[in-house]
């Protein structure tokens, strides 16, 4: 891809910084974490042709918290890809974090989605052989972060997961909930713009499920974060700020969640207690 860069005027502005800062930047200049326009995406098989995405425009402020919903095949997944760098679209702009996305080199994108997006997955996908406190330290060894500062930011991380005590512990030693909150502290120890989550509460029970959400609710309002989660979960959409329905690849509502902005997120010392 060609190497074509944001104005020359922020990129003079920002050079010399690294990577992160100048995302952190650029994203606070503008206070929008996601902008998509007129993105399309077709999937060939043989002679198949799939339409995944036909036309989607979405734009996604930083804190905001916005659950995608929609049928199987819908293309939920696929827009996820696309926002979380993992997949091109064909037609359309896509900016994360004050970047055109398109515009970037592979190893450009490769440290956009390094710094600016964190990930949680319906199965964790944490690293067996790792502790609690490596998983969470991992994306910020990957970011070269100085030790000082990673054992301090880690730290503070799994205590705000409410984990401190979990830290020493693999995680096959950890419930489903627990789990769940250790992929989010490594999703948000990096304090990402974006975090994209596919079905993030699927292989939790319902009280789990909500503590968790109320957790991600909590500490994405804390570090700035947006939330865009793929969700087949009544209970997740109850918690989000922002609903939008896909249908065979276009977006047929989005409109504001009731119960979101207005209630307000739960005392960190309420929220520890029911987590311990
Ligand atoms: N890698 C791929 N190759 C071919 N077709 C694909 C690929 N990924 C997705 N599709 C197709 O694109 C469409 C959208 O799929 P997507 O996975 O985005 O749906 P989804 O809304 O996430 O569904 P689910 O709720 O089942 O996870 C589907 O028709 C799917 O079969
Ligand atoms: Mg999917």
């Amino acid at each position: 891809m060609a190497g074509r860069h944001t104005t020359a005027s922020a990129a003079a502005q920002l050079a010399g910084l690294p990577a992160a800062q100048q995302v952190g930047q650029l994203a606070a200049a503008q206070r929008i974490a996601l902008r998509v326009s007129g993105v399309h995406k077709t999937y060939h098989l043989g002679a198949h042709v799939v339409q995944a995405l036909r036309g989607v425009d979405l734009t996604l402020a930083r804190g905001e918290m916005l659950a995608l919903t929609g049928p199987s095949g819908s293309g939920k997944s696929t827009l996820l890809n696309l926002a979380g760098l993992i997949d091109q679209a064909d037609a359309g702009r896509l900016e994360l974090a004050g970047r055109e996305v398109s515009s970037l080199t592979e190893s450009e994108a490769t440290l956009l989605r390094r710094d600016a997006i964190g990930f949680v997955f319906q199965a964790f996908h944490l690293v067996p052989v790792m502790t609690v406190s490596e998983n969470v330290d991992y994306p910020l060894l990957l970011a070269g972060l100085p030790a000082r500062e990673r054992r301090t930011r880690v730290g503070d991380m799994l205590a705000a997961v409410g984990l401190a005590d979990h830290a020493g512990h693999r995680p096959d030693a950890l419930s489903g909930g627990q789990r769940q909150r250790v992929a989010i502290a490594r999703a948000l120890v990096k304090r990402p713009t974006l975090v994209i989550a596919d079905e993030p509460t699927a292989s939790l029970d319902s009280v789990t499920a909500t503590q968790v959400l109320d957790l991600m609710r909590e500490q994405g309002h804390a570090h700035g974060a947006a939330f865009l989660i793929a969700t087949h979960d009544a209970r997740l959409l109850a918690r989000c700020d922002r609903s939008v329905a896909l249908h065979d690849g276009v977006i047929v509502t989005d409109e504001p969640v009731a119960a979101g902005r207005t209630t307000a997120p739960p005392q960190p010392a309420h929220l520890l207690g029911a987590l311990a």
